[in-house]
């Protein structure tokens, strides 16, 4: 798929697309987080911009230059996503979420750096589970028509398939449409390219053979398109 200049056919949609990965503070110097680049959500950024869409890139941690013509607004921990996502979403047509949130934060923050004990322990650290945005959004939706999409990175295991595992998890969340990625290798984090498949709430399955991270987000527009009022 190779598009020089692009169709404007999500000019007059307004979408919002979350990237990175977020981080939950220990101390002022420490966190938890993960290996996302933000790079698929950049290029679906770009993607949706280059086909004349209004878009608002809620970027966690992400070190990437601003796509031109789409409005960014950054965010660290899963709690600043969430509320940024969902006050974006209240006027999107679209969601892409594309953003690894973690998953657990600590329960509490120490305001100064944590310092090692003399006895040689270390200390326990306690985690709450964060607030699912995907599946918020998608259950209390902003708007009749708009078109979530989630992700879903995963590594099979006794319990399914990767495949199976996507298809679970796009019941759970509640979401249209869930972008399937095989990372058993660990491959994809900072890559330049990705294979998915995506999953419809409807049952439609689409393979994306590899290819550029803007190939794949290109296929995954075609499909929101498809699902637009
Ligand atoms: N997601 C979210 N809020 C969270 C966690 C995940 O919105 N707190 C979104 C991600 O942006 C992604 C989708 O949900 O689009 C799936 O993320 P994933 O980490 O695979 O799902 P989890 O429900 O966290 O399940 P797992 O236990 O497999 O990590
Ligand atoms: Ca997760």
């Amino acid at each position: 798929l190779s598009r020089g200049v692009a169709t404007p056919d999500l000019s007059g949609k307004s979408v919002v697309v979350s990237a990175g990965g977020t981080r939950e503070y220990l101390d002022p110097v420490r966190f938890l987080g993960n290996r996302s680049s933000g790079l698929q959500g950049y290029a679906l950024a770009r993607a949706a911009a280059a086909r004349g869409a209004e878009v608002t890139l809620v970027a966690a941690n992400v070190t990437l230059p601003d796509p031109a013509g789409v409005k960014v607004l950054r965010v660290e921990t899963t709690a600043q996503l969430r509320d940024a996502v969902v006050s974006a979403a209240a006027g999107a047509d679209a969601v892409v979420m594309a953003a690894a949130p973690a998953d657990f934060r600590p329960v509490s923050h120490s305001d100064t750096k944590i310092k090692k004990a003399d006895d040689g322990s270390a200390p326990a650290i306690e985690l709450a589970q964060n607030p699912d945005i995907l599946a918020e959004i998608s259950h209390d939706r902003a708007r009749g028509g708009q078109v979530i999409v989630g992700f879903a990175a995963e590594t099979g295991d006794a319990t399914g398939t990767v495949l199976e595992l996507g298809r679970a998890k796009l019941a759970r969340k509640g979401c249209d449409l869930i972008v399937v990625n095989d990372v058993s290798g660990g491959a994809v984090f900072g890559a330049a390219d990705n294979q998915a498949v995506i999953l419809g709430a409807d049952g439609a399955v689409t393979d994306v053979p590899l290819g550029s991270k803007g190939a794949l987000a290109h296929a995954i527009w075609d499909q929101v398109l498809a699902r637009m009022p």
